[in-house]
């Protein structure tokens, strides 16, 4: 035992046997019996005056008692030797079947550890089935063995059922970091809010998100949360785009998160993100990439909910958040209406709501932009022209560039499609 839990960082050889006594009882019970066993831990708890007494391997102990009544006697004792001495006990066990047995219904609590099988990757779960005078979090929660031990990640919408803290409240309405933007948007987003960005690949939402993140300061501070790029990705289109987000993160008032989509547990992620918020006290949170959340978790039917409750934390907390959602390609190049919302359930929970779009028309793509709605504001939902230049973002002032454009793709796509009648006439003749 010592030399598999000797690698554990938490490890320290110095506590044996000054503060941790290892025993061994499996002479004792072979011969002694569950009487032996008794007299011995009460013998050794007593004399090393135990706070903390775990017994690993009770199957063993039920399988030497002669009868069911008499290991029932055994945990029976045992737990009265504990309530005298002060002594906490762990008993450890394999999963009996059937899952209630009887020592179940004896103890104070009980917590079973499990693996299970998502296809092929495998995650472990702690859960609490019974802890007497406690409010417990019920359910399945996610748990990992590190070089630290074991680090667990309750469900993050039992934990955050109710927000942690009392709302902050609003104030003046928060700049986007571009001031066309704000002006779209009735004034900038409401203090505390969450929008949602959505447009395909590569029409400008990680580059919005750095014009938000480029107002932070030392009474503002801001975090990037990615799935898609690293640190140092990130810096480069910073940099590139000419926005002083370097020096922010060099002066700490940024700070940059990448959390890869390719191995994780879903909790994990958002007890990284929760955690990195608090640690710096953020106002502007910008998540890249909400599929990220997803691509960890079979059970879609839990994002709503950790969004929902995510959400009203952030809102708490006193954060603004902007969150990018990938949209269709294909449809929004075909110039048709916005097709449907990516991510339903989010949609709903956003106060904000913002599409990208690319408009195409005679072999080129236009970038336009709408502000689909905002909480409490009156808005200008008219879509803008905007191009990327060397600055970042530029949004045409007025809407007639994009009225024109998509007026005119409306017409290509009409025209096009009289086409595809016309020849489907002539074969039907
Ligand atoms: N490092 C860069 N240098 C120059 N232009 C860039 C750079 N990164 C991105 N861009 C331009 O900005 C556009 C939008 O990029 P980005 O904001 O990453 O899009 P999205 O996040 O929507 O996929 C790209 O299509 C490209 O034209
Ligand atoms: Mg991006």
């Amino acid at each position: 035992m010592l030399l598999h839990i000797g690698k554990l960082r938490f490890f320290d050889a110095n506590m044996i046997p000054s503060r941790i006594f290892l025993v061994s009882a499996f002479r004792v019970l072979e011969e002694g019996g569950l009487r032996g066993l008794l007299d011995l831990l009460r013998r050794e708890v007593q004399s090393h005056e135990a706070s903390i007494l775990v017994l690993d391997g009770l199957v063993s102990v039920e399988e030497t008692a002669g009868s069911p009544r008499e290991y029932k006697k055994f945990i029976h004792e045992l737990q009265a030797q504990a309530a005298l001495a002060a002594c906490t006990i762990f008993l450890l066990t394999g999963t009996p079947s059937p899952p209630i047995a009887v020592e179940h219904t004896m103890v104070d609590g009980v917590m079973q550890l499990q693996s299970e099988l998502y296809g092929r990757r495998a995650e472990r779960h702690l859960e609490v089935y019974k802890m007497r005078g406690t409010g417990y979090l019920r359910g399945q929660h996610s748990f990992r063995i590190t070089d630290e031990g074991l680090v667990v990640y309750p469900r993050t919408e039992a934990l955050l059922r109710l927000p942690s803290t009392h709302p902050t409240p609003n104030g003046p309405p928060i700049e986007t970091g571009l001031a066309k933007l704000d002006r779209m948007a009735g004034g900038g987003f409401p203090r505390n809010s969450t929008a949602l960005l959505t447009g395909p690949p590569g029409i400008g939402k990680t580059t919005l998100g750095l014009h938000f993140l480029s107002r932070c300061d030392e009474d503002c501070p801001g975090l990037h949360f990615g799935f898609y790029e690293t640190p140092q990705a990130v810096a480069a289109k910073a940099n590139a785009l000419g926005m002083p987000l370097s020096g922010l993160v060099e002066r700490e008032h940024v700070e940059i998160l990448w959390q890869p989509a390719t191995e994780g547990i879903l909790d994990e992620a958002c007890h990284r993100l929760l955690d990195a918020v608090r640690r710096r006290r953020v106002r502007r949170l910008f998540i890249d990439g909400l599929e990220g959340f997803e691509r960890l978790t079979t059970d879609r039917e839990r994002l709503g909910h950790i969004f929902a409750a995510i959400t009203n934390e952030l809102s708490a907390l006193g954060v603004t958040t902007v969150y990018t959602s990938e949209a269709d390609l294909i449809g929004s190049v075909s110039g048709l209406p916005i097709s449907q919302l990516p991510l339903q359930g989010v949609s709903c929970i956003a106060e904000i709501i913002l599409v990208m779009r690319y408009v195409e028309l005679r072999a080129q793509l236009h970038r336009v932009l709408a502000v689909l709605k905002v909480r409490d504001s009156l808005i200008d939902p008219a879509f803008h022209r905007f191009t990327m230049t060397s600055t970042g973002i530029t949004i045409d002032e007025d809407a007639s560039g994009a009225e024109q454009i998509l007026a005119d793709a409306a017409h290509q796509h009409n025209f096009s499609n009289l086409g595809v009648l016309r020849t489907s006439r002539a074969g039907q003749n």
